[in-house]
């Protein structure tokens, strides 16, 4: 049984998951990024697992991220496979994995198995609230953050332990691990239309433009990074960017309005040279095992 794993990672969560799920399934790891330029994507494997991480669900958009979105349409003869998912998100993956479910049924296929894994730790309401209402700076403790990453992944693995995920997956057998009741669906489906306002407002901000489409917005955000003198014209950027949206000329990057908001170039800067206001909600952090290599799947680097 041949079985291969299509990832992205920005900060490394969602690339020891697939590492891990890779092992197991003895898949290859295919980054989804490698994939980009192709209209027709076919594979040899009888087990597919897609896995990424959730990006504006809590905004009621798709939460799979628009380039991996692009990329999974682009697959051809899933209908014949085994398709399963692995998402990380923070605490609100909302209705990702079935909005991919619902992908995949319009290519006549759907999704046989699937997780959604807490792995990054949002700042708690109370510094959010004290950030918006008085100005308080957004702060977090590195040392506290490493151990927590450390309990999210033990409990990714003490939960796949115990419901036999991937053994299943193996069996090929339904392993939808996702999802909700009826009433919790009703209560989520409430609250992000009422979280997607504020976020709109801000992305229009952010984009220097209106509308209503947060794709487009998301694309043009990119207008809100800032650039420090501390900048070297090493590269990085341009080249962990999934999507191509940097380009470095004259020794700077220069953003090209097709940004996905993954915040990479942000997080990988060797010299912490890019900020901004957009931003301004992250935190200069990523899985403390994994380096530069790791992300840039890149044995040169
Ligand atoms: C642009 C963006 C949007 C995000 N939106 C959500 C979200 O809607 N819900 C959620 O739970 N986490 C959200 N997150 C958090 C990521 O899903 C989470 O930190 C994930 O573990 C990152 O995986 P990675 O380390 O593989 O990049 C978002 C992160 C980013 C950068
Ligand atoms: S990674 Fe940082 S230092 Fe290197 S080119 Fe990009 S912004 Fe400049
Ligand atoms: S420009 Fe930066 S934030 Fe935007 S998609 Fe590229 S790496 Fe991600």
């Amino acid at each position: 049984m041949k079985a291969e794993i299509y990832y992205f990672s920005s900060t490394g969560n969602t690339l020891l998951l697939a590492r891990d799920g890779a092992e197991r399934l003895k898949a290859q790891l295919i980054p989804l990024s490698s994939l980009q330029s192709l209209h027709f994507i076919s594979s040899q494997a009888d087990i597919i697992g897609f896995y990424f991480p959730v990006y504006h669900a809590t905004f009621n958009e798709p939460g799979i991220p628009y380039f991996i979105r692009d990329i999974i349409k682009s697959f051809r003869g899933l209908r014949d496979k085994y398709v399963f998912a692995v998402c990380a998100h923070n605490g609100m993956p909302a209705f990702t994995l079935d909005n991919l479910d619902r992908l995949l049924k319009e290519k006549g296929a759907f999704l046989a198995g699937g997780m959604d894994v807490k792995m990054g730790i949002p700042y708690g309401t109370k510094e959010k609230t004290a950030h918006l209402l008085a100005d308080q700076p957004l702060t977090f403790d590195r040392e506290a953050e490493a151990v927590q990453r450390e309990s999210l992944i033990n409990q990714y693995r003490a939960r796949a332990e115990r419901s036999g995920f991937y053994e299943r997956i193996h069996r090929r057998e339904t392993c939808r691990l996702w999802k909700r009741t009826a009433l919790s669906r009703l209560l989520l489906g409430g609250i992000l239309k009422v979280q997607r306002k504020p976020a709109l407002d801000r992305y229009r901000e952010l984009a220097h433009f209106g509308g209503d489409d947060f794709r487009e917005l998301t694309r043009f955000a990119d207008r809100s990074f800032t650039l420090s003198g501390d900048c070297n014209g090493c590269g990085v950027c341009e080249r962990i960017c999934p999507v191509h949206n940097i380009e470095i000329s004259r020794d700077v990057p220069h953003w090209q309005h097709r940004c996905e908001n993954c915040f990479a170039c942000f997080q990988w800067c060797p010299v912490e040279a890019i900020g901004g206001r957009v931003t301004e909600y992250e935190k200069r952090f990523h899985q403390p095992a994994l380096t530069l290599k790791d992300i840039l799947n890149d044995d040169s680097v």
